[in-house]
């Protein structure tokens, strides 16, 4: 089996969808790997070093020419891809939503495109959940964006000229970047307190020594649906997470936001009149910014001052921490591909009975195959 490796295209990317640990994985299976030249550049990976594992090194035509699978990770134009292969698989984040024309032109050039963005929410496949891992790194960032933004120091300090006191740090949204965000204020001296919608999150925020901020006594509170995701809120719910929110933002320092809802806008929780209670100074960062945003009027890349707090309109922030964030990517990658690897036809072999497969197929032979995608 062929593998190429893309150099990503799209405005800003850094990072690479494979990494010398992971070609020489591939290799090791039976894989010949082909990586385009400055791939890695991005994320500090020379040509050189995708030699020395075993990869060739060339241009898109000649890695794409032959190729049966292409790893990428924003999915590039399917008229990039106008040489490969009919039938090659092309394995990356496709942003399938909201890039149906791409999709519908990997159909017509034959190619079975797999949104990993949409890798099912099971045990099985945790170690290749894409989702997690640049989450996971996101959530550290922000952290680190809001303490370089935040004019004063996080941990309390005691010194000859006085005692500075820890700053308060918040964490709405307790998913993967969440407990990140929490670990990561916490290591770093702040006072930190966190709230979500799913009760069980509450046993998780305590474990890492936070403080948790729940609404209490609201009939349906429990926000945990398919998939371990959150569901949308009752009006009660949201009235009353509200008024828990106003009184709690107006002491605290740093505020990182990070909740999400699949399929559905991001939900607000932080209105511009409740920004104007908090402190001259304090810094709010948005992480689900490019999802509608948390944050009442907060633009995707964009920081803004607003009342005197500092809001951070979070983008893709693991792409600031592109070497961790590829090797993490690219081991999603490779744990996919291995666990269908086929030992005596030395390829990958994708069962369509497999919920995995479901899940993340967008388009075979010629067409859209997704329900998800039918379904719109
Ligand atoms: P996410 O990015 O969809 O959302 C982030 C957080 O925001 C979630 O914890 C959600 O409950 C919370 N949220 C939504 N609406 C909210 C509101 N109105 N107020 C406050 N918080 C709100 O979630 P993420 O980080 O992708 O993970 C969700 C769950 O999935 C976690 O329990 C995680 O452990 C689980 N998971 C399971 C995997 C597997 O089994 N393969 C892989 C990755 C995550």
């Amino acid at each position: 089996m062929k593998i190429a490796v893309l150099k990503e295209t799209a405005p800003g990317e850094t990072r690479c969808a494979a990494t010398p640990e992971t070609v020489k994985k591939f290799t090791a299976l039976g894989a010949q790997l082909a990586v385009e030249a400055g791939a890695g550049a991005g994320a500090s990976v020379a040509d050189e070093d995708f030699a020395a594992a075993g990869a060739s090194v060339g241009t898109r035509e000649q890695v794409i020419a032959d190729a049966d699978a292409i790893l990428c990770v924003s999915g590039p134009d399917a008229a990039a891809l106008a040489r490969a292969k009919p039938g090659a698989l092309l394995v990356g984040a496709l942003d399938p939503l909201r890039r149906g024309e791409a999709v519908q032109g990997y159909a017509t050039a034959g190619l079975e495109a797999l949104a990993m963005e949409w890798m099912p929410r099971i045990t099985r496949a945790q170690s290749m959940d894409i989702l997690s891992s640049q989450s996971n790194l996101a959530g550290y960032k922000a952290v680190l964006e809001a303490g370089a933004a935040y004019g004063r120091a996080f941990p309390m300090m005691m010194t000859a000229a006085g005692t500075i006191s820890a700053a308060r740090l918040f964490v709405m949204g307790v998913g993967v970047a969440g407990l990140q965000a929490i670990a990561t204020g916490r290591r770093l001296g702040a006072q930190v307190s966190a709230t979500d919608v799913r009760s069980a999150t509450k046993e998780q925020i305590l474990s890492l020594g936070a403080k948790p901020i729940f609404v209490e006594n609201v009939a349906g509170i429990e926000g945990e649906g398919a998939g371990g995701y959150a569901t949308e809120m009752s009006e009660e719910y949201k009235q009353a997470q509200a008024e828990l929110v106003s009184s709690h933002i107006a002491k605290q320092d740093i505020v990182i936001t990070t909740a999400m809802i699949p399929g559905r806008p991001a939900p607000r929780l932080i209105s511009d009149a409740q920004l104007a209670t908090m402190r001259p100074g304090s810094v709010v960062v948005d992480l689900a910014a490019e999802a509608g945003g948390n944050v009442e009027g907060c633009v995707p890349g964009e920081r803004a001052e607003r009342h005197g707090v500092t809001v951070i309109g979070a983008s893709n922030l693991a792409r600031s921490l592109a070497a961790d964030a590829s090797a993490l990517f690219a081991r999603n990658l490779y744990n996919f591909l291995s666990a269908f690897w086929d030992k005596e036809k030395g390829a990958v072999a994708l069962p369509d009975d497999d919920e995995i497969v479901q899940g993340i197929r967008l388009t075979r032979g010629g067409t859209i195959v997704s329900e998800r995608l039918a379904q719109g």
